[in-house]
């Protein structure tokens, strides 16, 4: 039986988005989950409110050190009607890594499922149903406690809000696009040691310049590669990245400067089960280049909540310009959107035990 939390319903519900033109995170649902965190009581009164600011002592730990932490997960609503979460629990485990690197408290697990179930319970009715429409869902953690001294907050706000969410391509009809990546080597995102593989807003402030750059060069996201010799491909964006070379899949190790992707390691294990030659080493860009000149650089995508798969088309690193599979969608990134996508929405039977169903 999942944890019941009082609700306080709005009485001035918000006029819907029109399905056809959601943009990402940019509208939000009538009501929002809140819950503290103290060293007396730990975490303690959960409940639901109607949306609307925070109240936010200037001095909240938060605004000046960035003691924090969030999410990101996706609620869909099947063909039959029914609404499916995808892996919760693995966002509360990524949770609590996050929490450990950052001296915010743990939480439990199903605590943290039950919240996001009775938030989007109460807000059923934004979850579009349009192919290629979800409900986002974005718990966070702040440290509250107003003072100015550097050391891990007494006092903490955990909250979740929802955002009704369109197809991720502009295409807008659900269908993949090939992406132009730019392979950034003079800013790095995380460095052995840092808070890469935590899910902090610190690492996202610090990764805009290089996305700046990207969108300058005519690129849509940034391709990160290791902070100490510049070399080794580590992740796409906000997403994890996989290179075909001839029948081999290779993806970053998770040694501390990638985020655990969930869709990474789903699509791990579809790989495995699929029989395939999936394996978690280093890549450097001189050996990606030179599979692509001698013709065994097949494929490559990347792999995130927010799109499932984004197929790159090309990478420029350099000035080079690195075309991959023609430019276009591979097979095997098809092949993984359609079964994944499939499952998150219910039209592909759940052998994995992935979805929750509300
Ligand atoms: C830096 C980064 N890498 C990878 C991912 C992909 O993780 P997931 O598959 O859990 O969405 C994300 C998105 O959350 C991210 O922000």
């Amino acid at each position: 039986m999942s944890r019941q939390f009082p609700i306080t319903k709005t009485t001035a519900p918000k006029v819907k988005p029109d399905p056809d033109h959601l943009r990402f995170g940019q509208t939000f649902t009538d009501h929002m989950f809140l819950m503290e965190y103290s060293d007396e009581n730990g975490w303690h009164n959960g409940r639901i409110v109607p949306y609307g600011p925070l109240a936010l002592d200037p001095a909240a730990a938060v605004l000046h050190y960035a003691q924090m932490m969030f999410e990101g997960l996706k609620a869909y609503k099947t063909p039959a009607g029914k609404i499916l979460l995808f892996r919760p629990d693995m966002n509360a485990k990524r949770t609590n890594r996050t929490n450990e690197r950052m001296c915010i408290p743990q939480m439990d697990e199903t605590l943290f499922v039950d919240a996001i179930k009775a938030l989007v319970d109460v807000d059923r009715d934004w979850i579009p149903d349009k192919p290629g429409t979800s409900l986002y869902i974005r718990p966070f953690i702040i440290a509250d406690e107003p003072f100015l001294g550097v050391h891990p907050a007494h006092h903490y706000l955990f909250v979740i809000i929802l955002s009704p969410v369109g197809p991720y391509y502009a295409s807008g009809d659900g269908g993949l696009v090939a992406n132009r990546i730019f392979v950034e080597d003079e800013y790095v995102r995380a460095v052995p040691g840092g808070t890469g593989f935590a899910k902090i807003g610190g690492n996202y402030a610090g990764s805009l310049k290089a996305q700046e750059k990207a969108m300058q060069n005519g690129c849509e996201q940034v391709l990160w590669l290791d902070a100490i010799e510049r070399k080794y491909v580590e992740e796409i964006g906000t997403s994890n990245a996989f290179f075909v070379i001839d029948d081999e899949i290779v993806t970053a190790p998770l040694a501390g400067t990638i985020l655990p992707g969930i869709t990474r390691d789903s699509v791990i294990a579809l790989l495995k089960k699929w029989g395939m030659n999936i394996q978690e080493r280093r890549l450097s860009m001189e050996e990606l280049f030179q599979a692509a000149q001698d013709g065994r650089l097949k494929e490559a995508f990347a792999t995130g909540t927010a799109a499932v798969i984004s197929p790159v088309g090309h990478l420029l690193y350099k000035g080079k310009d690195l075309e991959i599979c023609g430019g276009k969608v591979g097979p095997l990134a098809q092949k993984l959107y359609d079964t994944l996508y499939g499952i998150q929405t219910g039209v592909v039977p759940d052998d994995m035990g992935w979805t929750l169903s509300l």
